[in-house]
């Protein structure tokens, strides 16, 4: 899909095709410095992540392993609540691992903060985090986030594995959306 193929639902793109693969050539750079020769598991969150994950793995050149998980808020329009429920846990144990979340958007930082601590109390090496967007105006707790592709404004973004009602997630930009979009 592409910008073409939206006609006039999207309204603006935020961040092209271009600038998000020359930002993961630098993030990929920067992990694989960090990391050296350490075994890296990326874990990433459903679905978001799906897109990122693709691209940032395909860049590192030090051993990576994948696993993922889903997660969801109780209840509709809870988010807020931070508190998350477990759709599909980790393959892996995380004993001794260095685990890196790989994330599309962190947000209010409910869902990352509340993974954070999950994952932390599994035992690993380490855990840091890597996302693409980050709306530091929406925040409601901070995270401590090792690796940030680009801090966005507090607006509705879809593409590049955000979607809006499931849509949009295929595009390989990320943009806003027209506001007709919204009221059918
Ligand atoms: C998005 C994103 C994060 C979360 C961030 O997932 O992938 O997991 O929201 O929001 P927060 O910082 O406010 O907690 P979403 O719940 O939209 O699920 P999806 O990836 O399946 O679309």
């Amino acid at each position: 899909m592409d910008a073409a193929d939206m006609g006039d639902d999207l309204e603006r793109i935020l961040l092209s095709e271009e600038q998000l693969s020359s930002r993961l050539d630098e993030l990929a750079a920067q992990i694989d410095a960090d990391y050296a020769a350490k075994d890296v598991l990326l874990v990433g969150v459903l679905k978001g992540a799906v897109m990122v994950m693709a691209d940032l793995a395909r860049r590192l050149h030090g051993p990576v392993e994948m696993d993922w998980m889903a997660v969801s808020s109780y209840g509709s329009g809870t988010k807020s609540s931070g508190v998350v429920r477990i759709l599909k846990d980790l393959d892996a144990d995380l004993t001794g691992r260095h685990v890196l979340i790989v994330e599309d958007i962190i947000d209010s930082g409910l869902t990352l903060s509340w993974l954070l601590s999950n994952l932390r109390s599994r035992g690993p090496a380490s855990v840091e985090i890597a996302t693409m967007l980050r709306k530091p105006d929406a925040a409601k707790v901070e995270v401590d986030v090792r690796y940030v592709g680009f801090e966005i404004p507090n607006e509705f973004v879809v593409g590049y594995g955000l979607d809006y009602a499931e849509r949009y997630r295929n595009l390989p930009f990320v943009g806003t959306l027209a506001p007709h979009v919204y009221s059918h």
